[in-house]
């Protein structure tokens, strides 16, 4: 089948309200009124955090999860446009509102959450073998997060099975505390890309180490890149044919000043070097240039630049 789609991103698509600075050192209760700066609106999760690197970085892009029927669905749907993101298959929930979170930030920048799960938990096989058309139109689809989808968690080899049974290669990411290896284990075979943060490896695999992170995922049948992200540390990457590639960090353009969501940019941008038949080290160079860009702002795709900005950063100019 003809593709015009490069990437589907499907799973986690979240309505952040950023609100500071919030006085959290003692109890704000007691229907106190607390003067905060002008509240800001983002959206969040891997959908639109990995959703908007991609398109940034010049891939066509689906989304693809359950919203509610509410305000902040059509909030995602004027931002997602604007990254030229194509929202057709946000599918309307008929029971679940949209995800969302209110983001309190204190005087020293540190982030208290209050969250309603909302919609895109109830992900499960029907609504991914109902649009197995999209994912056949598409080169890649990338699911997040692992552990959190409880609906779906059962199905999900099933699940990514079918998707590569219409060439469209899969990749995923976790979140929380990555949930257990028993509970991946069935998945393995069916990622074609797989990379973790060092916290989700380190509790699904009960290792630190992470070559032998790695090398666990393989003994448990992993046939695709799999590796490791390892925040200021860069990354550890082991291609196909298990070679590894120790990714090392790109210096960020500027202070580091919110790391929220650098794992999401960081699998956006290895799946565009891949889409773009980059070899493995110059593609986890690419991503590590995408984590270092969302470490430097406020909002995880607030300084992801284009391709050539990245590819520079990255050290790759011939691109
Ligand atoms: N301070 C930093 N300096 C340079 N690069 C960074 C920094 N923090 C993160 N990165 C890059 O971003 C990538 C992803 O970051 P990290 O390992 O923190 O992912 P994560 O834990 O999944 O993050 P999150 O879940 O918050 O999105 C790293 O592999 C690294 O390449
Ligand atoms: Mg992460």
């Amino acid at each position: 089948m003809h593709k015009t789609t490069d990437v589907v991103v499907c799973g986690s698509c979240v309505v952040d309200v950023l609100i500071r600075p919030v006085p959290l050192d003692h109890p704000i209760g007691g229907g106190q009124l607390v003067r905060t700066e002008p509240m800001q609106l983002a959206t969040g999760g891997i959908v639109s955090n990995a959703g908007t690197t991609l398109a940034r970085l010049g891939a066509q892009v689906a989304a693809f999860t359950y919203m509610g029927d509410d305000d902040w669905n059509h909030m995602v749907q004027t931002r997602y446009a604007a990254e030229g993101i194509d929202t057709s298959r946000l599918l309307v929930h008929p029971d679940a509102p949209t995800s969302t979170t209110v983001v309190l930030i204190d005087e020293a920048g540190e982030r208290t959450f209050l969250h309603a799960v909302g919609a895109p938990k109830l992900l499960d096989k029907r609504a991914f073998l109902n649009n197995l058309d999209l994912f056949a139109s598409s080169q890649a689809m990338l699911l997040g997060y692992f552990s959190l989808l409880p609906n779906l968690q059962h199905d999900l080899p099933e699940v990514l099975a079918a998707i590569q049974e219409v060439n469209c290669l899969t990749a995923m990411d976790a979140a929380g505390t990555g949930g257990t290896l028993d509970d991946l284990l069935p998945s393995l075979p069916h990622l074609d890309v797989y990379v973790p943060s060092f916290k989700e490896a380190s509790h699904q695999t009960a290792e630190t180490d992470p070559e032998r992170i790695v090398a666990t995922y393989r003994q448990a049948g992993a046939t695709g890149v799999v590796g490791v992200k390892l925040g200021s540390e860069g990354a550890l990457l082991c291609d196909r044919d298990g070679t590894l590639h120790e990714i090392a960090p790109v210096t960020p353009p500027g202070p580091v000043v919110d790391t929220t969501g650098a794992g999401d940019c960081f699998v956006g941008g290895l799946l565009n070097g891949l889409l773009r038949d980059m070899p493995l080290p110059e593609a986890g160079r690419l991503a590590a240039a995408c984590g270092a860009q969302c470490v430097t702002a406020l909002g995880a795709t607030t300084a992801i630049g284009d391709f050539a900005t990245t590819a520079e950063l990255a050290g790759l100019p011939a691109y």
